[in-house]
């Protein structure tokens, strides 16, 4: 298999418009009761407990703080009646919030359209219903005049946290697309073309033990990459298809203080999504109990995660993936994350055996890794975060 070794600077002086969108992390705000978390093999947004929010523009300047997600393709706000079929709070509006955003679309706005067409969306644990709007959506200066996307009538499991998602996945999995024949990821529809049809997510790091909602977090690029965000090379995988930002993981494998590699790619090889909306790394359920066996993990159903030995946060003993021949390295810090006074891995199960699901590697790798998603060249990057 490919693996493309390039240093940065190549791509700088090549483009013209890139488009740089600041992000916030908050604390999810969800019942406690909805702490149980349903593993499920397209778990995408799963047992996180942060989440990476833009900000984006809908109509005649309603502002709404969007959960930005590779690991699915539509984009909805929540929408006026809306309801959650479990009784959940995510039909709610965050007013915790330092600057609240329009939480509610307003669908008088005159210029919007009503498509009189539903979608349903299933995100891991959560779902979502919604009719489907069109109207103007505005992204860092970049409008796209008549993007469809859905006002949701009924969500369950999301919690509170910000007004909706928005997918960058391919169109292809976007049931707004399927419903209307539309371009409804707004990757595609932004209509970059040669190279400008790539992205960069940086998700920063930090304290979860001080953790403060609502402060720049991250950033995004579309249109190009920022190479003041990383350091060294990037190192590419082939995509396997243009639906989730799929790769391929048969080669994986996986050691922790100097042990001998542990093959994760074992049962036929399976794949993995880039996910940015998904806090952990998600493997099938043996390989993550293989993992997790080294920091003496236990699994929990309460907290859909291992817990773990807190003395690992600061140990300074590195998790080491290696990808078709490349080494990554994800740092003590990374893999632990310190949650309501316990410790809980960085990976996780994704409920699933014998690659029957993919696995997912979110925001733990993707705070570690810049990622780069190239859809001109079909491939998928990674570089060590700055
Ligand atoms: C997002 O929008 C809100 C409300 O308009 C604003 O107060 C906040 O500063 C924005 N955040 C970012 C990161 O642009
Ligand atoms: C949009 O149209 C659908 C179908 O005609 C309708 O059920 C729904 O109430 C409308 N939504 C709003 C917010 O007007
Ligand atoms: C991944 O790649 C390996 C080696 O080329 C191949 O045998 C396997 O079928 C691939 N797996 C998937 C799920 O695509």
């Amino acid at each position: 298999m490919l693996v493309v070794l390039v240093h940065l600077l190549f791509y700088s002086c090549v483009l013209s418009k890139v488009y740089k969108l600041q992000l916030t992390h908050k604390a999810k705000h969800i019942h406690q009761h909805k702490h149980h978390k349903r593993q499920n093999s397209a778990s995408l947004i799963n047992a996180q407990d942060f989440d990476f929010y833009v900000n984006v523009t809908v109509g005649n300047g309603q502002v709404f703080s969007l959960i930005v997600d590779t690991g699915s393709s539509d984009m909805f706000v929540r929408g006026p009646g809306c309801v959650s079929n479990s009784g959940d709070n995510s039909c709610e509006c965050d007013n915790m919030l330092p600057n609240p955003t329009a939480c509610v679309l307003n669908t008088f706005d005159s210029s919007l359209s009503n498509l009189s067409q539903t979608a349903y969306v299933q995100y891991g644990s959560a779902n979502v219903n919604f009719n489907i709007f069109s109207g103007p959506v505005l992204f860092d200066g970049f409008q796209i005049t008549n993007f469809p996307f859905g006002s949701a009538y009924q969500i369950s499991g999301l919690g509170n946290s910000g007004d909706g998602i928005l997918g960058l996945g391919f169109n292809s999995i976007s049931r707004v697309a399927w419903a209307t024949g539309k371009d409804a990821s707004i990757f595609d529809a932004l209509g970059l073309t040669g190279r400008q049809q790539i992205f960069g997510t940086y998700l920063s790091n930090f304290d979860f033990q001080h953790f403060v909602n609502d402060v720049v977090g991250g950033e995004i690029t579309i249109g190009g990459i920022d190479n003041t965000k990383f350091t060294g090379p990037i190192t590419y995988v082939p995509l396997i298809s243009e639906s989730y930002w799929k790769f391929n993981i048969s080669t994986l494998t996986f050691s922790f203080g100097g042990s001998q590699p542990l093959y994760l790619g074992s049962s036929g090889g399976g794949n993995a999504i880039s996910d940015t909306g998904t806090g952990q790394i998600y493997l099938d359920n043996s390989l993550a109990d293989r993992v997790n066996s080294f920091l003496g993990g236990v699994y929990s159903n309460v907290y859909g995660s291992y817990v773990v030995d807190c003395k690992w946060q600061n140990s300074k003993i590195p998790m080491i993936f290696t990808l078709y021949g490349v080494k990554y390295s994800l740092s003590s810090s990374s893999y632990i994350i310190p949650y309501n006074g316990v410790c809980l891995s960085g990976i996780s199960r994704n409920g699933a055996d014998g690659h029957t699901a993919f696995s997912n590697f979110g925001q733990v790798w993707g705070r570690s890794y810049y990622t780069i998603y190239d859809k001109f060249n079909g491939r998928i990057g990674f570089a060590k975060a700055v």
